[in-house]
């Protein structure tokens, strides 16, 4: 119940006492409940309200009535008790007004700190191959990631049933059925679709650079993802040869690994290249030596070789698939090549399982800023 000043029943110093603690109680327990400036105020007019506040109740009901011989007690008591309750609300009073200013501004506080992301270093090693070809002219090309069995396969020269499609571990989207077999979408395995899909948009002469996620169904481990990115390039004009092939490839390796690395091609099969070849850049880790002080190099196995990317001519079945847009293969020519990020972030950043690139925790993260 709220505090009433109460009369008294005689002006012993007793009762005044018991009546001045109670007064001060019910202050103290008034001032707790405030919370904001309006709560003070309010407590300000309960208080000192010049009309009907409790300080002006205590002058009508103690000090008036007092008798004569008691008065100048009484009224000591009550000076001492004005001022004191006086003081105490306008502590409140400013406690709130600092509150108030504090929530608005206070400039001592540290602020908000936003986190600044960073490249991923994966996108970052994506973003400085894709850079060493735009200094060699290539633009850059983009293709959807979930992508037809059309652009996937069949224009790369990969028949329908073809035993090649076996070496790629395709995931496949479901409820597809009752699509022709060439428009059932999937997961993209490689990059290579957005070579067809840059022929069908541009003429020859080309030279573009495709970067992105591509998916197999591949169980993940220190060295595997269903999920990885690739870098793809394609370069078509008059009079491309292997040579132009083998000349760019080398440059891009020495600008990417150090100017000390050799590249060595080796013979191999895709359906979309003929020839084709896979290349391998001597050891960046142990200079080619397969040994690293006295230890073995375990990134290259002792070999001193690291295989990085697949390439060839481009097929001239797959020029068939665009050759209305000028993609003769009596007249043209052109290669291909693609390579896997994610094993040379892995090489590059000296990091020994695949996995941390994918599971997003920030302290792994955080030292590649
Ligand atoms: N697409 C091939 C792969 O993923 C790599 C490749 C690209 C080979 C271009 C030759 C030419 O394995």
């Amino acid at each position: 119940m709220a505090y009433i000043v109460s009369k008294l029943k005689d002006f012993s110093p007793a009762v005044i006492d018991r009546a001045i603690t109670e007064l001060f109680a019910a202050l103290a327990g008034e001032r707790a409940a405030v919370r904001d400036q309006a709560d003070a105020k309010a407590l300000r007019d309960r208080w000192v309200g010049r009309n009907d506040g409790i300080l002006a109740q205590v002058n009508e009901r103690w000090l008036r009535t007092a008798p004569k011989e008691t008065k100048r007690e009484i009224g000591r008591r009550v000076n001492q008790l004005k001022a004191e309750v006086e003081q105490q609300v306008e502590a409140t009073l400013k406690q709130t007004r600092a509150a108030k200013v504090d929530a608005a501004l206070d400039i001592s506080l540290p602020g908000i700190r936003r986190a600044i992301g960073a490249e991923h270093p994966i996108v970052r090693t994506m973003n400085e191959i894709v850079a060493v070809f735009n200094r060699l002219g290539y633009s850059s090309a983009q293709g959807p990631v979930i992508e037809t069995d059309y652009y996937n396969f069949e224009a790369l020269n990969f028949p329908p049933n073809h035993p090649a499609r076996d070496t790629q571990d395709t995931l496949f989207l479901s409820h597809q059925q009752s699509k022709a077999p060439r428009e059932r979408l999937l997961l993209r395995t490689h990059t290579s679709p957005v070579q067809v899909r840059t022929m069908e948009k541009l003429k020859p002469p080309l030279r573009i650079l495709a970067a992105g996620k591509v998916h197999r169904n591949d169980a993940p481990d220190a060295s595997h993802s269903p999920m990885f990115h690739q870098v793809e390039g394609l370069a078509v004009d008059r009079n491309i040869t292997f040579g132009d092939l083998k000349g760019t490839l080398d440059h891009a390796m020495k600008e990417l690994f150090g100017s000390e690395v050799k590249t060595s091609f080796r013979p191999s099969f895709f359906p979309f290249t003929e020839p084709s070849a896979e290349m391998f850049v001597s050891c960046f880790l142990c200079g080619g030596s397969g040994k690293r002080a006295a230890d073995p190099c375990r990134p290259c196995k002792q070999s001193g070789w690291i295989e990085i990317l697949g390439c060839g001519m481009v097929d001239p079945n797959v020029f068939e698939f665009v050759k209305h847009n000028g993609y003769d293969p009596e007249t043209i020519s052109g290669f291909a090549f693609g390579m896997g990020v994610d094993r040379i972030a892995l090489l590059k950043y000296g990091v020994d399982d695949l996995q941390l690139f994918f599971q997003g925790d920030v302290r792994f993260l955080e030292q590649f800023r």
